[in-house]
Parts: structure tokens; C-alpha cells; sequence
């Protein structure tokens, strides 16, 4: 045997034996419901918080664009890849962030692995929650500048890694989720604005599970401000991946950090420009989402229904998690819902703490009440929760 696949294997091997093994599973899609292993179940395991990847306004918006445009954009949006519509797509994320300007990127993971290198580097700090998303900390990592993890939503801890570390380096970054992706709670982004202030530091947001969903639609940084008003996050970055159910990531801020996105963050720059469609499809998406801000307060409402069903705290966003422990508690509650009709996948380290795989339930406008209560009722009885 080769010595990298023995490596290989005995690595899987062991993930095996530590129920951490991961692997795709055929999956067909039709709204709500999905075809698994022969099996049709209700998910809530999907972040198309709207049901937007199967409206036929967008999917429409997506056909017209493959007819005028063709399928991919060939090549780097600073090259030949910047096809007309992108234009549209990014006044339109300003506009509904309230920023100066904005700048898509490939996919989310690809926001934050460009964005934080081209903002801080080796002279510089980085503060991260503890519990953000991985590509925060791939990015934090890629940028060479010293990182410290924060207790999760803990100012006092961030203050004080602040304190003690903030004179010593030039730039300094505070970089979180919105809505956090595995816990479904909001960070404290007025308390974390006001924080950076104090030490000149830079406040980064990523609210892929915030847009479309809180704040009328409009993501964290509108949660609990006045009309119009909106806390002052100067990097807000996100994904068109889920509520919007397209692809595609984004950061909306000022003219000036936008232009210096395109001209230095090294995802944007050296990755083909998205696909005309997705593109397309965003735009409607988006279009949907300002008209109606009432359908974009459904998800949340449909979480409340259930926390409320189980006596959780009430849901903050889509995302409810149910926290079983370990890795097998986690399959084997999974199993249970399955046979049960539901699709809640297990998520397990290292996307969690080790001792809190959970099931994810991710809720979205078109569930059912009624389904719900089905679900919150097995769930009460059948599932140890930790
Ligand atoms: C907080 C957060 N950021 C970024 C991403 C990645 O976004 P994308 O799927 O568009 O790469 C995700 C999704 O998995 C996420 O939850």
C-alpha cells in the first residue's frame, strides 16, 4: 500500500471508532421534503430559511440569465468574469445593509478567508469568538497576525485580551458570527461595537444565517435598533447561500474597504467570478426579501413555536440546537427522528466542542405548525437531552 493511503486509512479508521466519520449522503430535494436512502422525510436540516432555492420567481430569474449570459463566467471577476449583473447584485446588498458598497465573493468561506487577510497581518491582532464559523478562523489564521479566542460572547474576556494585548500591535480585528451557525444565538454586536471603539480596533460580522431572516430581513446588525437604524458593524459580511438560497458570499462596508477587497483580497482575486445565475437568482432573492419583510419573520416564528413546545430558550434565529453530548447519543437521536419521518442530521466535533454534539434543527417558512408540534412532542419524550 501506498504510505499515504495507509495514512489515509488508518486516519478514517479511527474516525470510525470515534463515531466521527463524515460522509455525503444522495440527497433529493423538493422544498421541505427530502428523499434520503429511499426514504421521503421532512427536513430541518436545510438553511434555505425562505424555501428560495425552489421559488419559481428565482428559478426563472436564473433561466433567463443561463439564456443571455451562458453558464459560467469564465474566468476572475478582474479579469473577464464580471458580467453585468454583478453590478445589480451588489447596489442592491448595500442598499439593504445600509453600507456605501459591496463586494461578492465566490461562497462564504471564501469572504472570510479574503477578508480578514487584506484588512490585518503580522503586526496585527486578531479577537475571535470562540464559536465562530471555521472559515473566521481559517481567515484569522491565513492573516499571520497573533489570534486570540474569546469566550463566546464574553466582552469582559474580550475586553481584557484587549487590555492586555491591543498597545503592543498596529491594527487589531474583532471578527464573530451574527447569528452563530451551530447555536442559533446572536452575538452582542452593539456591546462588541462599542468595545472595539474603545480600542481601535476593526468589528467583522458574518451573518450568514442572520440575512433574510432577523432584523426584518436585513441581518443582526438590524436586531433591536430603532426604524432604520442599525449598529455600526464596519465589515458586515455574508453568504447568498442560505436564506437567499442561491451561492455566493458577500461583504457590505464603506467605498474604500470595498475597493480595497477587489483590488487585494486574494479569494476574490484569484477565483473565477460566480455563475451568471446564481448571480440572477441572488437579485430576486433579495428583491423578495425587501418587499416582503413579513415572510423573512416566518422562520424565526416557526423556532419559537418549537422552543416554546419544549421549553428552550426562545430562539433567537432558524437554528435551535438540542444538545445529546456525545457523537453516538447524537447519530442515535438522529436515527430515531428518521424513523419517525424527520431529517435532523447529527452535528458532531469538530464543527462543535467535544461533549456537545446536538442535533441542529433549522426551521424555515414554509414548515408546518402542526409539523412541528409533532416534532417538539417526539423530541420531548424520545431524546436525553444533555
Ligand atoms: C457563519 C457562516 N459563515 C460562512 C459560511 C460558509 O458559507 P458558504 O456556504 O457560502 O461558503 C457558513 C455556512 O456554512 C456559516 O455558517
Amino acid at each position: 500500500m501506498h504510505s499515504l493511503d495507509g495514512f489515509a486509512a488508518a486516519k478514517l479508521a479511527a474516525l470510525e471508532r470515534a463515531q466521527l466519520r463524515r460522509m455525503p449522503v444522495v440527497t433529493m430535494r423538493a422544498g421541505i421534503w427530502v428523499e434520503r436512502d429511499g426514504r421521503r422525510l421532512l427536513s430541518f436540516s436545510c438553511n434555505d430559511y425562505l424555501n428560495f432555492s425552489q421559488h419559481p420567481q428565482i428559478i426563472a430569474a436564473a433561466i433567463d440569465a443561463i439564456k443571455n449570459y451562458g453558464i459560467g463566467a469564465g474566468a476572475s471577476r478582474l479579469v473577464t468574469g464580471n458580467h453585468a449583473l454583478y453590478k445589480e447584485l451588489e447596489t442592491r446588498l448595500a442598499r439593504l445593509k445600509g453600507t456605501e458598497a459591496a463586494c461578492v465573493f465566490g461562497s462564504g468561506y471564501l469572504d472570510n478567508t479574503g477578508i480578514i487577510p487584506a484588512v490585518v497581518g503580522a503586526d496585527d491582532l486578531i479577537l475571535v469568538d470562540e464559536l465562530a464559523h471555521a472559515c473566521i478562523h481559517a481567515g484569522a489564521k491565513l492573516s499571520g497576525a497573533r489570534v486570540h479566542l474569546y469566550r463566546h460572547c464574553d466582552l469582559r474576556h474580550a475586553e481584557a485580551i484587549l487590555a492586555q494585548h491591543r498597545a503592543g500591535k498596529k491594527r487589531a480585528l474583532i471578527a464573530t458570527d451574527g447569528v452563530f451557525s451551530m447555536d442559533g444565538d446572536i452575538a452582542p454586536l452593539a456591546s462588541l461595537s462599542d468595545l472595539a471603539r474603545r480600542f481601535d480596533a476593526w468589528l467583522l460580522s458574518d451573518d450568514a444565517h442572520g440575512l433574510g431572516v432577523v432584523g426584518d430581513g436585513r441581518g443582526s446588525t438590524f436586531v433591536n435598533t430603532a426604524a432604520n437604524a442599525k449598529i455600526d458593524v464596519p465589515l458586515q459580511a455574508g453568504t447568498l447561500s442560505k436564506a437567499v438560497g442561491a451561492y455566493g458570499g458577500y461583504l457590505c462596508a464603506s467605498r474604500a474597504v470595498i475597493d480595497l477587497m477587489r483590488t487585494r483580497a486574494r479569494t476574490f482575486i484569484y477565483s473565477t467570478g460566480l455563475p451568471p445565475a446564481i448571480v440572477a437568482a441572488a437579485i430576486a432573492a433579495l428583491d423578495l426579501i425587501e418587499r416582503n419583510p413579513g415572510y423573512a419573520a416566518e422562520p424565526l416564528r416557526k423556532a419559537r413555536l418549537f422552543t416554546r413546545a419544549l421549553n428552550l430558550p426562545e430562539a433567537q434565529s432558524a437554528i435551535v440546537p438540542v444538545i445529546v453530548g456525545d457523537a453516538a447519543a447524537a447519530l442515535a437521536a438522529s436515527d430515531l427522528l428518521r424513523d419517525n419521518g424527520f431529517l435532523v442530521v447529527a452535528i458532531r466535533p469538530p464543527t462543535v466542542p467535544a461533549g456537545t454534539a446536538r442535533l441542529r434543527f433549522a426551521f424555515t417558512a414554509q414548515h408546518g405548525d402542526d409539523d412541528i408540534a409533532r416534532l417538539a412532542d417526539i423530541v420531548r419524550r424520545q431524546v436525553s437531552r444533555r
